[in-house]
């Protein structure tokens, strides 16, 4: 399906929209850091998204999507081009073998709802900040539930601008990794399972919020994990561990420390710059690699 709806002066417009305060970046990721785009997009429709990418690509603007900006590192200053956000592309349809859910929902009341509708995995994934969109582009999750757990088919606009449903196939998810890189994700369908108790459910969403509330700083402004893990000898190693033996816990440069909670988490204390975030990327991976001899690798997006 090709759209093609109209949106007069939607550039005026977009480039309005992006002169407002709250269309800074800082205003809307976690880790509160980023300057402001040229525009800024905020359609509620799967299709008014498809005429926005439609239009970006006419004009040769190029297009950045964002969902809850809870696993992103934006740069500070101007940010080139338009941002589609996603958190107006909600809706919730609960039917009895699948829930159909939009990208801009909020993924934590998915988690709590998840509890009554019997969504396998998804009671193991509290604390996960972010839209459901978001969460499904980077297969979010942890060691007692992942997104991809219950996941059956999932929304998108592809590269070349096609409005479809993809059914999920072995594969398409793995760790912290999509095929969904280039599409925009407009919605989710995750499947129901009526053998799961609701006690079960919350005795899972309560062991893993215990253990979640215990090990990682989840008050902190942050952007969740920096750096994926990387593969050893024995299967992954924890980055967080890493960082952490490399004596960089609670080290700070300019507004912004690693977590003294768990090392894999950079916080924002009130006013850290890109800049300042990024410098103590560089100065983690060059300690872990001096150190270690591994290679961090970046599990946040970074524009
Ligand atoms: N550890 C330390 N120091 C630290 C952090 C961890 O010694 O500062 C130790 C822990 O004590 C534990 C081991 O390292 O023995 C592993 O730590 P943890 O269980 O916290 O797991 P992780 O591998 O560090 C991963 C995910 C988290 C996810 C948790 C729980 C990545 C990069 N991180 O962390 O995901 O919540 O497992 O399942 O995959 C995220 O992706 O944003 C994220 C937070």
């Amino acid at each position: 399906m090709r759209c093609h709806v109209v949106l007069p002066n939607a550039f005026v417009e977009a480039a309005e929209r992006a002169e407002r305060s709250e269309a800074a970046l800082r205003r809307r990721t976690s880790l509160r850091v980023g300057g402001r785009p040229d525009f800024l997009f905020e359609p509620a429709t799967e299709a008014d998204a498809a005429a926005v990418i439609e239009m970006c690509r006419e004009a040769g603007v190029p297009l950045r999507f964002l969902g809850g900006g809870y696993n992103l590192l934006v740069s500070d200053g101007r940010v080139e081009g338009a941002i589609l956000a996603t958190r107006r592309i909600k809706y919730f349809d609960v039917q009895p073998e699948q829930v159909h859910i939009g990208a801009g929902n909020s993924f934590p009341t998915l988690v709590k709802d998840a509890i009554e509708l019997g969504i396998p995995g998804l009671p193991g994934c509290p604390g996960i900040p972010g839209t459901v969109g978001g969460v499904v582009f980077m297969n979010a999750g942890g060691r007692f539930g992942t997104v991809s757990d219950a996941l059956t088919a999932v929304r998108l606009i592809d590269g070349d601008g096609n409005v479809r449903e993809h059914q999920v196939q072995p594969g398409d998810l793995g760790y912290r990794r999509t095929i969904f890189d280039g599409c925009l994700v407009t919605g989710a369908v995750f499947r129901r399972d009526d053998r799961i108790t609701r006690a079960e459910a919350a005795r899972l969403y309560e062991e893993a919020m215990e253990w979640k509330r215990a090990t990682q700083p989840m008050s902190a402004k942050s952007a969740g994990c920096i750096f994926k893990n990387p593969d050893g000898p024995d299967g992954p190693r924890s980055a967080g561990r890493l960082i952490d033996e490399a004596g960089l816990k609670g080290h700070e440069l300019g507004g912004a420390r690693i977590s003294p909670v768990h090392a894999n988490f950079i916080e924002n204390l009130g006013g850290a710059t890109a800049l300042d975030v990024q410098e103590l990327i560089d100065l983690v991976r060059e300690r872990v690699r001096t150190r270690f001899g591994v290679e961090l690798e970046l599990e946040v997006r970074s524009w």
